[in-house]
């Protein structure tokens, strides 16, 4: 199986989780300013969430995306509150490139302000590398 993990991080926090779900399948963590040069099976696509959104950058990165080169894509976030509707954001951006997001992503909090200090935490990122075990495994 190959692997490829992009993100957009602007505090650090999605930036975590990216690198918890790149050692678990043995990959580098990479922003979305890098393009896919491979064909991969797991496309790990990751995004902070700001005023209910995914970053500009994540939305052209997808747009970018030349479908023959991801098998499927997988979604994860780190949100305030929480990244449950930024899934269909992704969702959507992918189905219309023609390529079929995984059912399964993951959300955890990151900090913000004075809120979620520590997160992602240690916990947050056994779960992130629990979820890149369990769709690396398809
Ligand atoms: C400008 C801005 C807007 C944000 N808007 C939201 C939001 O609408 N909903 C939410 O749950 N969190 C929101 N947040 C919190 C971020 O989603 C959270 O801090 C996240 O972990 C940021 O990821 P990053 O550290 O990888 O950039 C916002 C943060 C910033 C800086």
């Amino acid at each position: 199986m190959r692997f490829a993990v992009r993100y957009y991080s602007r505090g650090g926090s999605t930036e975590k989780v990216a690198r918890a779900i790149a050692r678990e399948v043995g990959e580098r963590a990479e922003t979305t300013d890098k393009g896919l040069e491979k064909r991969v099976d797991i496309l790990f696509i990751g995004s902070g969430v700001y005023k209910g959104h995914i970053d500009p950058h994540v939305k052209s990165f997808i747009q970018s995306l030349d479908p023959s080169k991801v098998g499927k894509a997988a979604f994860f976030s780190t949100a305030m509150l929480s990244g449950g509707k930024s899934d269909e954001e992704v969702r959507r951006l992918l189905e219309e490139k023609g390529i079929t997001m995984d059912t399964r992503t993951f959300h955890c909090h990151g900090k913000f302000l004075f809120f979620h200090r520590g997160h992602p935490d240690r916990k947050d990122l056994v779960d992130a590398e629990i979820f890149a075990k369990k769709i690396g495994k398809l």
